[in-house]
């Protein structure tokens, strides 16, 4: 989901009124939300306490041609000429040397797609995008047929929920590597009423019904499927045993770790703080190396009214963004999003959520070592020491990159054993240097600021309140990281940083180096160590921008990619989503391209050699779509994405919508579907 603080009506407008970002844009979006009335001051208010950095010629030239040029003097260019010949980055794959005709160097062969924005999909010539799952198609046995015209909280419960953002696969049997019969782990972010019910605007939250605001929480949540190939078609297998609906609705959730219990979660409905019904807003997510899958709570804040001023909770809540114009009014039907009824229960959403997905019995549990804020994702890498790092991103304005090392090591042989492994470890901050250094910083009860004078009493304190412990601590305010995901073959880290037209020219900084910055960038981190043995739980790494996403043909988009650069289609926007092929390349998902003229989609890069950052066309959404979830099976002969809130464009509604993907029936609505995309001559996906 883009621009968070945006209602539903207005955001696919300035969207498309943002095309050719000029630093302005933000201030006229700020300007048009105050006369609506409308809390788009949340950012604004969010903005941290950090103090802005200065540019140095370094920083300029960094954000001309990258951090590590920048130190050497060299041009980015120059730079990847001289390791390319060195074979300081690592030779080709025989694979990728295979490759015929690699275009701007790249090793990925696929004929690119060219840019575009209609109402269907699309996919590179000699591949095929199957249409898996879709909004309303049957979960659970004895799920009801998709009724759009008749939605009820019960049938909805059953079924495959509203706008998938994250998919993830887990083989089966655990513990294989099979790449044609698996799990499929996919989140449910949140639900566009208008293009849900029919009669009902993007602001008709006063005409929903009860029923309606069931189905609401009822389409949230997660589910999971069990899926298998024959050929080239995958489906899904019917009443199977493992299917499952996490919902906000019902669905039973435990609170683990240091803030499980404490007295700022308790509620009248769970006096012991430790049992919540429902996740919201499960944005993207990861794995675990013992096959449990990680979902993210995104942003909380729309589900609850109310400020809690003049509470104890008053300020977190501001920082959170908690206002007492939700965009989503559950509270008229349930007390427990009422803020000044139930003032702790927003502290009890906004937290890492582990399950395991093979065992349809499970309670999944809120993870609150990794912290409280508005989760992105979480991304994992085992140590060289045996510990895991987890990777978090805090999607918004001028929020901060964070990572989790866990104090006890991981047992391969025994999943078991690491059922509660992310219950106890240490949770950072990253702060950027100009330098090109990123140290990562505790947040740890009684070290530094975070004591008692802070109003940090306890870790639960620290926990629950992560981003004010993070601006104390001077973490640097990033353009929105998404996705932040360590590459499995070369062990750097990779983080989407998606936009921020809200950064101004005076407070541009090495990291965030454009002001205005209405199509994001990449930006690679760096552990210590050789490939393979990077040390994940350092606390210093480097960093280096990897490219910065726009038009290049457009020289006010500032846009940068690889030396060998791309093509008229491979530049792209706003990048949100990623994953790796098992050759260590980049599949990026975008959120926001239709603001610059072009439909959201994948583009996928070599990170190393000639091709490095040089982006390429390879799939794109519908109109009004944004793309998610991109998820290779370990063989990378299946690669499924998440086409999520298809027709989501200003003035669409369930009767007029600006697309009917993926039936292109007059009856039916758009409905967010996974799609599973396979080469014709079937193999590896990109070659
Ligand atoms: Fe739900 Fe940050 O996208
Ligand atoms: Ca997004
Ligand atoms: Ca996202």
């Amino acid at each position: 989901m883009d621009d968070h603080d945006v209602p539903l009506s207005v955001r696919a407008a300035d969207d498309r009124e943002n095309i050719g970002v000029n630093p302005t844009s933000g201030a006229r979006f700020d300007t048009m939300m105050a006369a609506r009335g409308v809390a788009a001051s949340d950012a604004r208010e969010n903005l941290g306490v950090n103090p802005s950095t200065e540019p140095s010629i370094d920083d300029l030239v960094a954000a001309r041609f990258g951090r590590r040029a920048a130190l050497k003097g060299l041009s980015a260019a120059a730079t990847l000429a001289m390791l390319a010949g060195t074979g300081a980055v690592g030779a080709l794959s025989p694979r990728s040397a295979r490759a015929a005709t690699p275009t701007g160097g790249s090793s990925l062969t696929f004929k690119e797609l060219p840019h575009g924005y209609d109402e269907d999909h699309h996919v590179a010539e000699g591949y095929q995008a199957q249409v898996l799952i879709r909004w309303g198609d049957k979960v659970l046995p004895g799920a009801p047929a998709f009724a759009p015209q008749a939605l009820t909280a019960a049938a909805q419960s059953a079924q495959f929920g509203y706008n998938n953002d994250y998919v993830g696969y887990f083989p089966l049997p655990r513990g294989s590597q099979s790449s044609d019969h698996g799990l499929l782990a996919v989140n449910h972010e949140y639900t566009d009423r208008q293009l849900m019910f029919p009669g009902i605007g993007p602001e008709d939250q006063d005409k929903q019904t009860n029923e309606m605001i069931d189905v609401e929480l009822a389409a949230h949540g997660h589910s999971v499927i069990e899926i298998k190939r024959e050929g080239e078609r995958w489906s899904v297998v019917e009443d199977s045993p493992y299917n499952r609906r996490l919902t906000a609705l019902a669905t039973p959730f435990l609170v683990t770790g240091p803030a499980a219990g404490h007295d700022r979660l308790k509620t009248k409905a769970d006096p012991t703080g430790t049992r919540v019904i429902g996740t919201l807003n499960n944005c993207a997510g990861g794995t675990t190396p013992w096959g449990t899958v990680l979902i993210a709570e995104e942003n909380v804040h729309q589900y609850f009214r109310g400020t809690g001023a003049a509470t104890a909770e008053s300020a977190n809540y501001k920082r959170m963004g908690i206002t007492d114009k939700p965009a989503y009014d559950w509270a008229r039907f349930h007390d427990r999003f009422d803020v000044s009824k139930e003032l702790n229960e927003a502290n009890r959403f906004g937290w890492m959520v582990e399950f395991d997905p093979y065992d349809p019995a499970s309670v999944p549990k809120k993870r609150t070592a990794l912290g409280r804020f508005k989760h992105e994702a979480a991304t994992t890498i085992l140590n060289a020491d045996g510990r895991l790092a987890v990777y978090c991103g805090d999607d918004e304005a001028f929020e901060y990159v964070y990572k989790f090392i866990t104090t006890g090591k991981v047992d391969p042989a025994n999943p078991a054993a690491n059922a509660d492994l992310l219950d106890d470890g240490v949770l950072f901050v990253g702060k950027f240097s100009a330098d090109g250094a990123l140290r990562w910083i505790p947040l740890v009860h009684g070290q530094g600021p975070l004591t008692a004078a802070n109003g940090f009493n306890s870790q639960a304190d620290v926990l629950i309140e992560a981003r004010r412990a993070a601006d104390l601590l001077g973490a640097t305010p990033m353009d929105r990281p998404e996705d932040v995901e360590p590459n499995p073959v070369t062990g750097t880290v990779f983080m989407n940083l998606t936009n921020n037209t809200k950064r101004k020219d005076d407070r541009i900084d090495a990291a965030n180096p454009r002001a205005g910055n209405g199509h994001g960038h990449v930006i690679e981190m760096i552990p210590p160590g050789e490939r393979g043995k990077r040390d994940h739980a350092a606390s210093e790494y480097t960093w280096d921008i990897f490219l910065l996403a726009g038009n290049p043909a457009n020289p006010k988009d500032g846009a940068r990619y690889g030396a060998g650069g791309v093509s008229e289609s491979g530049w792209l926007s706003c990048p949100d989503n990623m994953a790796f092929d098992n050759q260590g390349r980049i599949w990026i998902s975008t959120d926001g391209a239709p603001k610059a003229g072009i439909a959201d989609g994948i583009w996928a890069a070599d990170v190393e050699g000639p091709g490095r950052a040089v982006t390429r066309h390879f799939y794109s959404a519908p109109r009004g779509a944004e793309m998610c979830g991109p998820c290779f099976t370990p063989d990378n002969t299946t690669f499924f994405v998440a086409v999520q809130h298809p027709g989501d464009e200003a003035k669409a509604t369930y009767e007029n919508p600006v697309t009917r993907w993926p039936d292109f029936k007059p009856d039916l609505p758009p409905r967010p579907s996974v799609v599973a995309i396979t080469r014709k001559a079937g193999g590896f996906i990109g070659v």
